[in-house]
């Protein structure tokens, strides 16, 4: 196959940061999305309807004209997030769900929730007005091995979760592990996952290939070969449960060539071609469309994209960099070949 034509994409997990950082970023992710799920941790995190409200004009403002892009946004649970913010987060009309941290997991989380009992009147009130919980999967406690933070999360929180507030949506965000997979392959309707492209193509190897890679380095860590193909098979399967979030999160290079880097993949320049080559390489490029564009939607209740896109088997080439306000980005796959490339088309 030379060429595919898809239903346009959402992306339901991304960060795009502030400022002159986020008008670097969001043209990527405007060309290939109609959607995207924008995520609250800013400095101070989107904590409230009114910031969340403000943080969206500055995103429509940074959305270059010829892209008709919607952003929704995402509440930041804290231990004090009332039932009336989450009620009138819902009438809102642009905040699609609600994201719980824990303390202490990953880029600005210290705002997170510090344990999960503390956040039960908030998640009542989303499970009564039907907003959805994003969730960050891991636990944060220094004891438990990085590699094994996310199935730890999901016998300590998760399910716990999942069981006390039954028609509670769940998102379990970027999931990385065979065990995750099947924890949602095994629970009740309503929850869910995302899937990045780093995840469906590198394993933790890629962070220690002949030197410390600090650009493969993202939270929750890369896993084992044996929970790529995990991720793999679900994303590829029928199982509707499975979408696609890229968590694209871009630092500043020096940010992350460091002595203590931080943890995110820039992967918004070439999201969906990154998608393609997994699929392909799956021999399941039939069912990119179900992942990437309707499955997500249908999650959240929102109606499927009615534009298209179209992808070639043209390789390209991300570069070392690209501009990231004052300072710059290094792209995923900088400098290696992409197999496959968007073609840029009207929009209807
Ligand atoms: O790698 C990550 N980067 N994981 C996260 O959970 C947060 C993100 C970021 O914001 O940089
Ligand atoms: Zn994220």
């Amino acid at each position: 196959m030379s060429s595919l034509t898809i239903t346009r994409p959402d992306d339901w997990h991304l960060h795009l940061r502030d400022d002159a950082q986020l008008e670097s970023v969001v043209p990527f992710t405007a060309r290939q999305f109609a959607r995207a799920i924008v995520m609250p941790n800013l400095k101070p995190p989107v904590t409230t309807v009114a910031l969340a409200r403000a943080y969206r004009e500055r995103i429509v403002r940074a959305t270059p004209p010829r892209y008709t892009f919607e952003p929704l946004l995402t509440l930041y649970l804290t231990d004090t997030t009332s039932a009336a913010e989450v009620q009138s987060a819902r009438a809102s009309g642009f905040i699609a769900g609600v994201k719980l941290y824990p303390a202490g997991a990953t880029t600005h989380s210290d705002a997170g929730v510090t344990s999960i009992d503390k956040v039960f009147p908030a998640l009542a009130a989303m499970e009564e007005c039907g907003m959805v919980l994003q969730v960050h999967g891991e636990v944060t406690e220094s004891d438990v091995d990085v590699f094994d933070r996310e199935k730890v999360f999901i016998d300590r929180v998760l399910r716990k979760i999942t069981e006390k507030f039954p028609r509670l949506k769940v998102v379990f965000e970027h999931v990385t592990t065979r065990e995750a997979v099947q924890f949602v392959m095994s629970s009740r309707a309503g929850v869910a996952a995302t899937i990045t492209p780093q995840h469906l193509l590198l394993n933790r190897n890629a962070i220690f290939q002949g030197g410390i890679r600090p650009h493969n380095y993202c939270l929750p860590v890369l896993k084992r070969e044996h929970d790529r193909e995990a991720l793999i098979d679900a994303a590829t399967s029928e199982d509707v449960r499975f979408f696609l979030g890229t968590d694209s999160a871009p630092h500043a290079k020096g940010a992350k060539e460091t002595a203590c880097g931080c943890a995110g993949i820039f992967s918004a320049h070439a999201a969906i071609e990154l998608y393609a080559e997994s699929f392909e390489r799956a021999g399941r490029l039939d069912r990119l469309q179900a992942f990437a564009s309707e499955r997500g939607a249908d999650f959240y209740g929102l109606p499927r994209n009615r534009t298209k896109i179209t992808l070639v088997r043209d390789a390209w080439t991300p570069p070392l960099s690209y501009p990231f306000g004052d300072s710059e980005i290094v792209p995923f796959r900088a400098g290696e070949p992409v197999a496959w490339r968007m073609i840029e088309e009207q929009r209807a």
